[in-house]
């Protein structure tokens, strides 16, 4: 296939990481001291990755959200559902796969009472890309899924385009083999009927390419 693994440039999460960890739940306890940027300040909880140790595959998303936040567990809220599901139909178990961040706190701005997403800047991923980093090293999976703009600058640097090259398996020379897809949350904003049901469709046509990284 064409497209099959053509190298990329590597991101700022996968340079040499030199975290003394060496345990995810060590990592974790570490992380939870992070003064690297300021979002650690709002934020009600450190949200870390979470899956199992010997995980195939690492899902990245953005940020946590607000339910997120509350619960110290990545994708728990409205797109965490909605990638449970879209997974579910791709024929993938997310208890198989390793879910993580990019960026660890939430970041929001209050609007009233309420707590509204707000996106992370190029430095608060850059500073929270040694954490990613760091799980990736020790996770060692076969395939990282990364789920939109913040997710791919992570992973891949500026170059990839998350439009334009989405369902395409990229590989930093030297490093793990990386999908690049939207995030869930793209679909959740879709107002209009058909064309959200086409893009969750093709949303799932990226996630079916997880199934040849599984072991059966
Ligand atoms: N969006 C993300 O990117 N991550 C989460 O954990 C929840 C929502």
């Amino acid at each position: 296939m064409l497209d099959k693994h053509p190298l990329s440039d590597a991101g700022p999460s996968l340079e040499r990481n030199h975290a003394d960890a060496t345990t995810l739940e060590a990592l974790r306890s570490d992380a939870e001291s992070c003064r690297r940027c300021d979002l650690y300040r709002n934020a009600t909880h450190l949200v870390f990755g979470d899956g199992p140790r010997n995980a195939e595959i690492v899902l990245v998303g953005e940020q946590p959200g607000d339910k997120e936040d509350l619960a110290g567990k990545p994708f728990v809220g409205p797109a965490g559902r909605l990638l449970d599901q879209c997974l579910e139909e791709a024929g993938i178990d997310r208890d198989r796969c390793y879910v993580t961040n990019a960026v660890k706190h939430f970041k929001y701005q209050m609007r009233g009472k309420k707590r509204l997403h707000a996106r992370p800047n190029a430095g608060e991923m850059q500073r929270c890309a040694w954490w990613l980093g760091a799980e990736l090293e020790l996770l060692q999976p076969k395939l990282v899924v990364a789920l939109g703009a913040t997710a791919v600058s992570s992973l891949l640097g500026s170059k990839v385009r998350v439009m334009r090259d989405r369902g395409r398996i990229l590989r930093p020379s030297g490093q793990v083999e990386i999908l690049v897809t939207i995030h869930p949350s793209a679909l959740l904003r879709i107002r209009e009927p058909g064309e959200k049901e086409k893009s969750r469709l093709a949303f799932i046509r990226d996630l079916k390419k997880i199934r040849g990284f599984l072991r059966h």
